[in-house]
């Protein structure tokens, strides 16, 4: 099983470029740029990755971004998460990243889109990894700010195919940024949300009606309601789960307890993504290979994850053939 996990072609699509900051590189820039951060050793950046939900990983992760100020820090965090797609065979990435983190310091928003821009290009000219890149508006701030951050990513619109919303779900729901996301669709951008990885489904609901989206990112909480199961399943609407972000935000306290499996069987649209990998132990093989040694998953389950990866890519019916073809022929 684990010899297939790592032979299959994959698509990633829900990857936080700010989450794949290794903390060695956090290091190297911390002391590049002068920037000051609360550790003294790599050992104790580990320690500190002991999260109790998502509020307390977000905390430990905005701080850990502070060391990302030019475009040249923005070009090896991509490279860095490149490297891995290449170890883990990922020939696809939609990448998100929270331009507000940034710009909140003074780093301008290009300097962090060229940078990743960049690497992502790098990428494609010698490995071969196509990818898009995903905008996504920090949900605990205000509509008034996405607002702005949509103005700025106009300047930029042929690098960025679509928006997302992330960070504290509790308390703020997709509602309070219906009219940014509608501008955004106006714009032509592609529209993704997390919605239930923490919040009850209501908060899925919510994203497809008031916000349209065309995938759900995590959407574990759909279980607690048939009618939205039901739902999901008829529109094949994507979800992308990332199953150790989930137990290390304690949204399932053990791996067994995962949904995973059961979205799965019922019929839903379901793909394995990473998260934010660098905090969550492990890049995308290591969350397939978690879920082959904790749940029943079977070598043709792990085959319609990674065919659901492509299929809900934000890439034309062309390439998408092209690579589930590369699949079957990994299979042969
Ligand atoms: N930002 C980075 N990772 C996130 C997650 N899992 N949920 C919400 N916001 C995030
Ligand atoms: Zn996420």
């Amino acid at each position: 099983m684990i010899d297939l996990i790592k032979k299959l072609p994959k698509a990633e699509l829900h990857l936080h470029i700010e989450g794949s900051l290794e903390p060695e590189l956090m290091f190297r820039l911390a002391k590049k740029n002068q920037v000051e951060i609360p550790y003294k050793s790599i050992e104790d950046v580990r320690n500190a990755y002991n999260f109790t939900n998502l509020q307390t990983f977000l905390d430990i992760y905005y701080a850990g971004a502070n060391v990302l100020l030019t475009k040249e820090d923005f070009y090896d965090l991509t490279w860095e998460y490149i490297l891995k797609c290449v170890e883990d065979n990922v020939i696809h990435t939609e990448i998100f990243f929270d331009p507000q983190t940034h710009t909140e310091r003074g780093v301008p928003f290009e300097a962090v889109i060229t940078g990743i821009k960049e690497a992502l290009a790098d990428a494609k000219e010698k490995y071969g990894i196509t990818s898009c890149i995903i905008m996504c508006f920090l949900r605990h701030l205000s509509q008034a700010e996405a607002f702005e951050t949509l103005e700025e990513a106009l300047k930029f619109k042929n690098d960025i195919i679509g928006v997302g919303l992330d960070s504290s779900e509790l308390g703020n729901p997709p509602s309070k940024f219906k009219e940014v996301f509608k501008k955004a669709k106006d714009e032509g951008f592609k529209l993704v949300a997390h919605a239930g990885e923490e919040a009850d489904f209501s908060y899925i609901y919510e994203a497809l009606d008031l916000l349209n989206i065309n995938r759900i990112d995590h959407g574990v909480q759909s279980i607690k309601s048939p009618e939205l199961m039901q739902r999901l399943k008829i529109e094949q609407m994507p979800l992308t789960v990332c199953p150790n972000s989930n137990i290390e935000l304690k949204v399932f306290e053990t791996y067994k307890e995962h949904n995973i499996k059961e979205l799965l069987d019922y019929g839903l649209n379901i793909s394995v993504n990473s998260d934010d990998p660098a905090y969550f132990k492990g890049y995308i093989n290591q969350n397939f290979i978690n879920l082959h040694e904790n749940l029943p998953i079977t070598e043709e389950d792990i085959i319609t994850l990674v065919k659901n990866s492509f299929r809900s890519a934000f890439i034309d019916d062309e390439l998408k053939e092209a690579y589930l073809a590369k699949v079957d022929l990994a299979l042969q």
